[in-house]
């Protein structure tokens, strides 16, 4: 776990005809071990807050701070998972999970680490599976068990479950919550699911059109025990109508 500080960070992308600016100074603490989730309208730059946090791209001006220490470029203390799942079809499951350790050459560690971390995304069965006979709910838990298992602090999830179908999304919801009520990492979860964003998050941040800045950010009052029935507790269907207001909203340039 670690505090992500997020100092007035603007970002411009310079290409060959046209600047397009994709975040306009935001701000934002993040402390240890909270689920942060980010929802704005499709477009708006909420992708590139998670790669400026990952390290992938340098902000405009101001400056991220992970547990203090600026981000000057990806690093193994932040896993990414993205909505395309990012299996290699040539490794068995086990070999996927273990491929980010061997890469660090930490083979000595590499098997109890993987059989942990399968064991907790619920795939020790399917460890010499190819992921051509995988769900794609398989899949991303494939992608969430390497994450955790190369042991980094923070987590950053660019609408990790966007492609699925709704029962293996809850499905994966409730993995994720399992997982991180046992191994709590720092996490920000980039979605467009208003639901998605309350079920899981500790906060909610909604984020207006581009060039996107912070609307507003909402505590998610509920506990850390979370079932599927929540949706239907009228505090979060409320919260739910209010968040989806608010995108509305901004995204008619009313707010
Ligand atoms: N590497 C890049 N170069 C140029 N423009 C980019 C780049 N990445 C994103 N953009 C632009 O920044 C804006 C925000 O994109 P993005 O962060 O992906 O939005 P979101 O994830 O909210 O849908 C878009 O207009 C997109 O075209
Ligand atoms: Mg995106």
């Amino acid at each position: 776990m670690a505090h992500i500080s997020i100092n007035d960070v603007t970002k411009t992308f310079h290409t060959a005809r046209k600047e397009t600016h994709a975040l306009n100074r935001a701000s934002l603490e993040i402390p240890d071990g909270e689920i942060l989730c980010i929802v704005g309208p499709s477009g708006c730059g909420k992708t590139t807050l998670l790669n400026l946090v990952a390290g992938f791209h340098e902000p405009s001006s101001g400056f991220i701070l992970v547990e203090g220490e600026p981000v000057e470029g990806p690093s193994s203390q932040r896993a990414v998972v993205f909505q395309a799942d990012a299996v290699f079809p040539w490794l068995s499951v086990k070999d996927n999970v273990g491929f980010g350790l061997a890469a660090q050459g930490r083979n000595r560690e590499k098997e109890d680490r993987v059989n942990h971390y399968l064991d907790l995304v619920g795939l020790s069965d399917f460890a010499k599976t190819y992921p051509k006979e995988l769900s794609g709910g398989m899949r991303k838990r494939v992608d969430l068990a390497r994450a955790y298992a190369s042991g980094p602090e923070v987590l950053l999830l660019d609408e990790p479950f966007g492609a699925l179908d709704l029962f293996t999304k809850e499905a994966m919801w409730l993995a994720l919550k399992r997982v991180t009520a046992l191994e709590p990492k720092t996490i920000i979860f980039v979605t467009h699911d208003i639901e998605e964003a309350l079920f899981l998050g500790d906060r909610v941040v909604v984020m207006t059109p581009r060039p996107a800045r912070i609307h507003s950010v909402i505590n998610v009052p509920f506990g850390a025990e979370r079932n599927l029935d929540l949706r239907t507790d009228p505090q979060f269907q409320k919260m739910r109508a209010d968040i989806a207001h608010t995108l509305r909203e901004v995204h008619h340039g009313a707010a």
